[in-house]
C-alpha cells in the first residue's frame, strides 16, 4: 500500500489539512477514544490556536471530525487562543453543565491571549461533538502571563477534581482541587526540578502498579519542558513519588536528576488518557519539535501524533522504579490486517563487516522485532529501516555495547536540510550489564515519517521523525555499530525477526 501524499503516516493520526501541534483533551467515554488537539483551522503553521478533535474505536484507526473552518473549540480573534487542555466526563454532573441523565463532557483549558493565560471551560452534551464554551470563564485566573495546560482527573479518595497545571517561567506544577470544576482551591506546587532550561509545560499524573502489583501504586508526575529537551528543543521527562491528595513528593529528591520519558527528538507534550475502560493507562506525545516543527516538508498537513502507548512501572534491584511503555496492543492487528506479514520468525547470522537485507517492498508501515546478540567479541550492531539495499543511506539504529547506548541516526534518513537542528544522533544510555542474557529485544514501528524504537522492555524509548525518499524501502541488519564494520570483531545473531 503506497501513500499518494509522501510522508502521510498510515498508522499514526495527522490531521487530512493544517497546523497541528499538542494533543489535548484525552478522554474515553461512551465507547470511543477521544483525542483533541491543537489546531489552526485556518493554516498549517502555529497561529488561530484552536482544539481540533479525532475519535478512535481502538486508538489507532482515527476519524478526523473537524477540519479547515471548523474547529471543535474555537479561538475568538485575539482575545483568546485555546490552548492545551483536558477534558472529563462529570459523571455525577457535578458542574451543572449537564444534567443527571445526560452527563456533560468538559473540557478545561487555557483561555491566552498576549498579556495573560487562566483556565477556562467548554461542555459538550453530545459525546464531544459540539461545544460550548462556559460563560463564567475564566474559572481560574491568577492574573499571570504564563499559566497554562490543565490536567484535570477526578481524584476518587478526596471526591473531588484535581488539576495539575503549569507554571511556565517559574518551572513548577501547582495543583488544585475543585468540587464542581468551577471553583479551584489552590493545594501545592512541585518544582523546579529536573530540567529545568526550558519552561515546564503541559504537566501530568497519574498512578501506576509497581510490577503490576495494584497494592504498591506509585504516581508519576510528567513535565513537558521546552526549549532545552534531552536532544535539543523538547523534550518529555518524568518523575516517580507518592501522591497524597495534595502534595507529589518524588522518591528521588535530587534536584538536578532527569529522566527522560524518550531519548527521541520527537515526543513532546506527552499526556495521557483519563477513564480508560481497562484501568491501563495510555500516553501519546506530539510527533515534532518547537525547533523546526513549522519546517517539517509535508503538505497539506503538518506534523503527526506518536502511537499512543501502554505505560508500567518496573522495579529496579536497586529500589528505584522504571517507567515503561510499549505500543498499543492494536496497533499489530492493525498492521496485520493491512499488510501481509514480510518476515516471521527468522534468524540472521551476520558477521563482522557484513550486512543482511531482510525486507524490500513498498510496506507502508511495519513493526520490526528482532533479538540481538553480539557474539565472539563483536561491539555493536545496526538496523537500517527506510534504507537503500547496498546500506548507503537510511535511519540507523545503533547499538554500541561499549558505549552502552542505543541511538537513533537520522543523519542519512532522507530530507534533513530544512532544518540546521533536524539532522542528528539521538542516543540512551543502555548499559550492557541491564540487559537479561546480554540479549538486545528491539521492538520499531515505522511508518512513512517516523521510526519509534522501544527496547529492554520499553524502558528506552527513541521517537524521531525522518522524511526518506521514496527508493529507500529497504531494512539492512548490520554487524557493527557507529563506527561502520571496519575493526569490528565476531559476529552478531539477529534472532526471532519478525516483521508485520
Ligand atoms: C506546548 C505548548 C503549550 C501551549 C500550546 C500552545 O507545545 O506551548 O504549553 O498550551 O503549546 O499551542
Amino acid at each position: 500500500m503506497c501513500p499518494s501524499e509522501p510522508f502521510r503516516p498510515h498508522v499514526h493520526f495527522t490531521p487530512r489539512a493544517l497546523w497541528m501541534n499538542d494533543p489535548n483533551g484525552l478522554v474515553y467515554a461512551a465507547g470511543e477514544w477521544h483525542l483533541f488537539y491543537q489546531f489552526n483551522p485556518v493554516s498549517d503553521v502555529p497561529g488561530n490556536i484552536s482544539w481540533g478533535h479525532a475519535v478512535s474505536p481502538d486508538l489507532v484507526r482515527w476519524t478526523e471530525l473537524t477540519g479547515e473552518g471548523n474547529p471543535a473549540i474555537p479561538y475568538d480573534g485575539d482575545t483568546e487562543l485555546i490552548f492545551s487542555g483536558s477534558a472529563v466526563v462529570d459523571q455525577d454532573n457535578t458542574s451543572g453543565l449537564g444534567t443527571p441523565e445526560n452527563p456533560p463532557m468538559v473540557a478545561i483549558y487555557t483561555s491566552a491571549n498576549a498579556t495573560k493565560q487562566a483556565q477556562s471551560l467548554a461542555f459538550s452534551l453530545d459525546n464531544g461533538r459540539s461545544w460550548t464554551k462556559y460563560e463564567g470563564n475564566p474559572v481560574l485566573d491568577e492574573e499571570q502571563k504564563e499559566f497554562r495546560d490543565p490536567k484535570v482527573q477526578w481524584h476518587t479518595p478526596t471526591r473531588r477534581w484535581l488539576m495539575a497545571v503549569a507554571l511556565a517561567d517559574d518551572r513548577k506544577v501547582r495543583f488544585y482541587s475543585s468540587p464542581d470544576l468551577k471553583e479551584w482551591t489552590q493545594l501545592s506546587e512541585f518544582g523546579p526540578m529536573g530540567a529545568v532550561e526550558g519552561q515546564y509545560e503541559c504537566p501530568d499524573l497519574f498512578p501506576l502498579p509497581v510490577d503490576g502489583d495494584l497494592e504498591r501504586l506509585k504516581w508519576v508526575l510528567v513535565v513537558n519542558v521546552n526549549p532545552g529537551g534531552l536532544q535539543g528543543g523538547s523534550s518529555a521527562q518524568y518523575f516517580v513519588g507518592d501522591f497524597d491528595g495534595e502534595r507529589f513528593v518524588a522518591d528521588d529528591q535530587d534536584p538536578k536528576a532527569v529522566r527522560w520519558l524518550d531519548y527521541g527528538k520527537d515526543y513532546y507534550a506527552a499526556v495521557s488518557w483519563v477513564g480508560a475502560p481497562d484501568g491501563k493507562r495510555y500516553m501519546i506525545g506530539w510527533m515534532s519539535n518547537w525547533q523546526y516543527a513549522a519546517k517539517t516538508p509535508t503538505s497539506p498537513w503538518r506534523n503527526a501524533m506518536s502511537v499512543p502507548r501502554v505505560m508500567s512501572l518496573r522495579s529496579r534491584p536497586d529500589g528505584g522504579v522504571d517507567l515503561l511503555q510499549e505500543p498499543v496492543p492494536a496497533l499489530a492487528s492493525t498492521l496485520h490486517r493491512t499488510a501481509e506479514p514480510i518476515m516471521t520468525a527468522a534468524t540472521l547470522n551476520v558477521s563482522a563487516g557484513g550486512a543482511a537485507v531482510v525486507a524490500n517492498g513498498c510496506d507502508g508501515a511495519f513493526l520490526l522485532e528482532v533479538t540481538v546478540s553480539l557474539v565472539d567479541g563483536a561491539t555493536g550492531a545496526t538496523v537500517l529501516v527506510r534504507a537503500a539495499e547496498d546500506g548507503s543511506s537510511g535511519t540507523g539504529i545503533v547499538w554500541d555495547s561499549e558505549k552502552g547506548e542505543l541511538a537513533v541516526d537520522r543523519r542519512k534518513s532522507g530530507l534533513v536540510d530544512f532544518s540546521a537542528d533536524f539532522p542528528g544522533v539521538h542516543g540512551a544510555p543502555l548499559p550492557y550489564a541491564s540487559l537479561a542474557d546480554g540479549k538486545l529485544r528491539l521492538t520499531v514501528l515505522v511508518d512513512e515519517g517516523s521510526v519509534e524504537v522501544f527496547a529492554d522492555g520499553g524502558r528506552v524509548a527513541i521517537t524521531d521523525i525522518v522524511f526518506p525518499d521514496k527508493e529507500r524501502k529497504a531494512v539492512v541488519l548490520r554487524a557493527g555499530g557507529a563506527g561502520g564494520a571496519e575493526g569490528e570483531r565476531g559476529s552478531v545473531v539477529f534472532a526471532d525477526v519478525r516483521v508485520v
